[in-house]
């Protein structure tokens, strides 16, 4: 199975940890260019100085996804470099605090949609323009299981995740018949920064979700990492307007 990024420059948000990071240099060893962004800076030039590490080309930029203007800024600089992406990664994604949905106080709720749903329509909208022109272009949201089914206490953050799989189903069939496949990647309970903040608050919540999973494990990064670089290579080629969970089976129960 040919895999191989050559020659394609790949933009991904939330590049700064976890899966974002994963993905980044996943796509850097499969022989892309990196455009890389996230709001926090540290991260961020750890993923740069690990991706010159393997030896990628990297362009970043400090980009909040809450923000157009941030948005394409990462686009020009990256473009200025190595031309329009031909694969973007709408990565960037926030959980919220877990509260009954009575209690969540409205900006808090506005917040998760802002980041999760809205960051990634102001990111599709950076990306779209030039891959329309150009006629191709590959996009991966990450949203999640919890875009698929509903979890107690997490309502801002389940919302946020069904909306982006409609938006990725709607812009996929916009630009269908463009050369441009535009899919959701739907990962499990991942043992990223995320995970931590969530675990920190529920003693034994860690445990309980690798118990609930058929797996009996949380996944890795890379697991996340390397669905999603199938899901922009060339061996996904007739697949736009999916969901592809990557779970260890969970929602399969
Ligand atoms: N960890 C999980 O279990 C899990 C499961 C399903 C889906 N996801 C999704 O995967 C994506 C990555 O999450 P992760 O698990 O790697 O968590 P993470 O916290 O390690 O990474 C998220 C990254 O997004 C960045 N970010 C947050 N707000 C941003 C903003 N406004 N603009 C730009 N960057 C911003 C953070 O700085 C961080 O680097 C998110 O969309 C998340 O919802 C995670």
């Amino acid at each position: 199975m040919n895999l191989s990024f050559d020659n394609r420059t790949v933009l991904v948000t939330g590049a700064a940890s976890g899966i974002g990071r994963a993905i980044a240099l996943a796509a850097g060893r499969s022989g892309a260019r990196l455009i890389v962004g996230d709001v926090a800076a540290a991260g961020l030039a750890e993923t740069v100085s690990l991706l010159e590490g393997n030896g990628a080309a990297v362009i970043s930029a400090i980009c909040d996804v809450s923000k157009q203007t941030e948005l394409d800024v990462l686009f020009a600089k990256g473009a200025a470099m190595f031309g329009h992406p031909d694969i973007v990664y709408a990565n960037a994604g926030i959980l919220g605090s877990p509260v009954d949905v009575w209690d969540c106080a409205e900006a808090d709720f506005a917040r998760v949609i802002d980041v999760n749903l809205m960051g990634a329509f102001r990111t599709f909208k950076a990306a779209l323009p030039g891959m329309v022109n150009r006629g191709s272009g590959v996009i991966v949201a990450t949203a999640s299981v919890a875009g698929l089914i509903g979890a107690p206490g997490l309502a801002a953050y389940v919302a946020s995740k069904h909306a982006v799989i409609g938006l990725v189903k709607s812009t996929a069939l916009n630009v269908a018949d463009k050369g441009i496949r535009v899919n959701a990647l739907c990962p499990g309970m991942v043992d990223t920064a995320m995970l931590d903040a969530l675990a920190a608050g529920q003693p034994g919540l860690r445990e309980a979700l690798m118990v609930m999973n058929p797996m009996k494990r949380l996944a890795t990064p890379d697991d996340i990492a390397n669905a999603a670089i199938w899901l922009a290579s060339d061996q996904s080629s007739f697949v736009t307007g999916h969901c592809l969970a990557v779970d260890g089976g969970f929602i399969a129960q």
